[in-house]
């Protein structure tokens, strides 16, 4: 049988317990050129949140009564797709399910296994979140050693991850999050140079000091008025990569722009938005990159991991309290060997 977490009816503002609702039925079989997975682990992304809702995005919406879509480590069981043999453990675009029907070619690739990393990085930091976090800074931000990279959202799973690459390209890297212990974790634990609790602070006064040379990358997943102030404390020539904009993504409305924009203007500086998906090309060099830091000690890596398909919505809920460090996702099962 499939166990499904369905969605029940569109959220507003943040998603409750009562917009998703438990299914069951049989699992479907691979036609022509698909896949039959069982699901090992499931991605909790922001990005579902997104997906929940009907807004125009760059994937179209989960319809009501449809499985919640989601980023999985999966093992194909069944297989109607030549170069995808049964056992294979891969990265998929599924759902939150036991069991899913997929196209072979809307696969993400083969999990290969790395040596002294467990299975579950491979959705993590050499999954979507390091990827992220590497092609956003790496390409878009373009950073130069000796220069401030500031980070917002930096205990999460993709921000963790940004600050300690920074670091590894020798710039200083200063992290925004939501705690002092969240603060803490991201300077004793992850090297960062220096922390500001968002919530507390006066962040005008707070960025002066953690950044006394200015800021030449910022590092976006929040936007909205942290975004605004941080446009002030740009550099000549500064880069804003935009990852995400987590304060607005349960607005019901479209907030409004950054009354600061002209900061860009006045500092030669450029903003610019990006998917990780531009770069699924060159998916392979970063995971290598990634790899080799992590077995060098540069960089470290925090999966936070409940059990149980019935866990997912409120793992969800998770990603806009700010309860939790480094990636969140769901284990369904082990791979079968
Ligand atoms: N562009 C891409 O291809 C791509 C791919 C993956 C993810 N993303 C984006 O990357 C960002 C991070 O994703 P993630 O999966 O790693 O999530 P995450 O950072 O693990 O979790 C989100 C964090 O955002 C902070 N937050 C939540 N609501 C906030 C608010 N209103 N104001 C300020 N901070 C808030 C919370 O931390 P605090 O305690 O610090 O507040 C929370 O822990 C998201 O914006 C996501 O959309 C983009």
């Amino acid at each position: 049988m499939n166990r499904q977490i369905l969605l029940k009816k569109r959220p507003v503002g943040v998603p409750s317990a009562g917009d998703f609702e438990a299914g069951e039925g049989p699992a479907g079989s691979p036609g022509p050129g698909e896949v039959l997975l069982r699901n090992l682990y499931l991605s909790i992304d922001p990005a579902i949140r997104g997906w929940m809702s009907d807004a125009k995005s760059y994937l179209p919406p989960i319809g009501i009564g449809e499985p919640i879509r989601s980023g999985t480590l999966s093992q194909i069981v069944e297989s109607n797709a030549e170069g995808w043999p049964v056992g294979q453990i891969v990265q998929a675009l599924a759902a939150w399910e036991s069991y899913s029907v997929v196209s072979a070619r809307s696969l993400h690739g083969k999990v290969k296994s790395i040596q002294g990393i467990p299975l579950p990085a491979m959705l993590s930091v050499l999954g979507g979140t390091g990827l992220t976090a590497y092609f956003g800074l790496l390409e878009v931000g373009q950073p130069k050693e000796g220069e401030t990279v500031l980070v917002s959202a930096a205990a999460g799973g993709v921000g963790s991850i940004v600050g300690q690459i920074a670091k590894v390209k020798g710039c200083r890297a200063v992290g925004l999050t939501g705690s002092d212990e969240k603060c803490v974790w991201l300077v004793d634990e992850l090297g960062y140079d220096a922390a500001v609790n968002y919530k507390t602070a006066n962040l005008r006064v707070a960025l002066k000091e953690a950044c006394p040379d200015g800021i030449d990358v910022f590092f976006d997943s929040v936007g909205g008025e942290i975004l605004n102030t941080v446009l002030t404390h740009l550099n000549y020539h500064g880069r804003v990569a935009v990852c995400g904009a987590i304060s607005q993504i349960n607005a019901s409305e479209l907030p409004p722009g950054p009354s600061n924009y002209l900061q860009l203007l006045a500092k030669s500086a450029r903003m610019e938005g990006f998917t990780t998906l531009d770069f699924a090309r060159r998916y392979d060099e970063a995971r290598a990159d990634l790899a080799r830091w992590i077995r060098e000690g540069k960089i470290r890596y925090r999966d936070d991991i409940v059990e149980g398909l019935d866990q997912a919505p409120s793992h969800l809920l998770r990603l806009f309290s700010g309860e939790h460090r480094g990636k969140l996702m769901v284990k369904l099962a082990d791979p079968e060997v």
